[in-house]
């Protein structure tokens, strides 16, 4: 078999439609993303990227299925830091986030933000505290199940706060946006790239975000750090991966369309709207996304095991 740039793989490839697999509901964070993203890499693979939604565990439902799906250069999987916290989380995880994939490249940094229904009493984060402490037992948390960042940034910030909230998983932040737009659950943690419209139409409350430095799109609102959490941080990392033994050819020109398109002017501006950066050039590679990953996993592990929270 030929392989090189050269090559007839290198020469036809795409040759049919990709398909780029979302682990979460459709309309969320991630989906919005892949959505954008993949509709500008046409341009330069011409052809079509298919989003797949496959939802379920926490992203792990997807994981499973691209690490075991055939390695032909066809199917990609879009995730974030779940990759990193699934090893720790999952105690029966079928896959090796580390070893059964090829890289591509990270993808976007994502704040998160605490939204609550519009209709919660407490105006701003100090009210929110004394809200949340006496009435702890009837107020509902949204997430998109455990190894979701959504999760991941509730369960921390009830541990900040000290107050046990009852959780509701969702199969995405979509859905549990959803459920707080109807006022069905109180309070959500979700990226920007999802709750960013919202907050501004004012349909949610926004208590804070959990970055270290406020955010140019919402300059007003103070960080939870500075709200009293101290060291509270939690920022979304995306990532794109292939299933092991891809061609090296198909993951370069992925890697290549997916760089082009978020240098794409619209599709820049666009994420600067809903408060995503783009990487540094040397994050976008398959070696940036390995050393990240590769962080990420050593970080959260003590802390996922120290915490006691597991599912098999
Ligand atoms: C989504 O796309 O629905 C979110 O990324 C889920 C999450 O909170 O991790």
């Amino acid at each position: 078999l030929a392989i090189g740039p050269g090559s007839a793989l290198a020469q036809s490839y795409p040759a049919k439609p990709i398909t780029l697999v979302v682990p979460f509901a459709a309309g969320g964070p991630t989906d919005v993303v892949a959505r954008m993203l993949g509709a500008a890499m046409m341009k330069s693979l011409g052809q079509t990227v298919v989003i797949e939604n496959k939802t379920g565990a926490g992203g792990t439902i997807a994981a499973t299925a691209v690490a075991r799906a055939v390695p032909d250069g066809y199917t990609f999987l879009i995730h974030h830091n779940g990759m990193a916290t699934a090893p720790a989380l999952y105690r029966k995880l079928s896959y090796n986030p580390l070893t059964d994939f090829e890289y591509v490249s990270q993808v976007i940094d994502v704040p998160m933000t605490l939204v609550g229904r519009k209709d919660l009493p407490a105006k701003d984060f100090k009210e929110l505290q004394t809200y949340l402490r006496a009435n702890a037992s009837k107020v509902n948390l949204a997430h998109a199940g455990l190894g979701a960042v959504s999760h991941l940034c509730g369960m921390l910030f009830r541990q900040a706060v000290g107050v046990e909230l009852t959780t509701v998983p969702y199969q995405g932040t979509s859905p549990a946006m959803n459920a707080l737009l109807g006022g069905q659950v109180d309070l959500l943690c979700d990226q920007t790239t999802s709750t960013t419209p919202f907050i501004k139409s004012g349909s949610v409350k926004l208590y804070g975000v959990t970055t270290s430095s406020r955010l140019k799109t919402f300059p007003e609102t103070p960080t939870l750090a500075e709200q009293g959490l101290a060291g509270f941080q939690v920022v979304v990392w995306h990532g794109i991966y292939a299933p092991k033994g891809s061609p090296k050819e198909a993951v370069d020109k992925f890697g290549a369309a997916l760089r082009a398109a978020l240098k794409d002017p619209a599709v820049a501006a666009r994420l600067a709207e809903l408060g995503a950066a783009v990487p540094s050039d040397d994050r976008l590679t398959p070696v940036g996304l390995q050393t990240i990953l590769q962080q990420e996993t050593q970080r959260y592990g003590p802390v996922i095991k120290a915490a006691g929270q597991f599912a098999d």
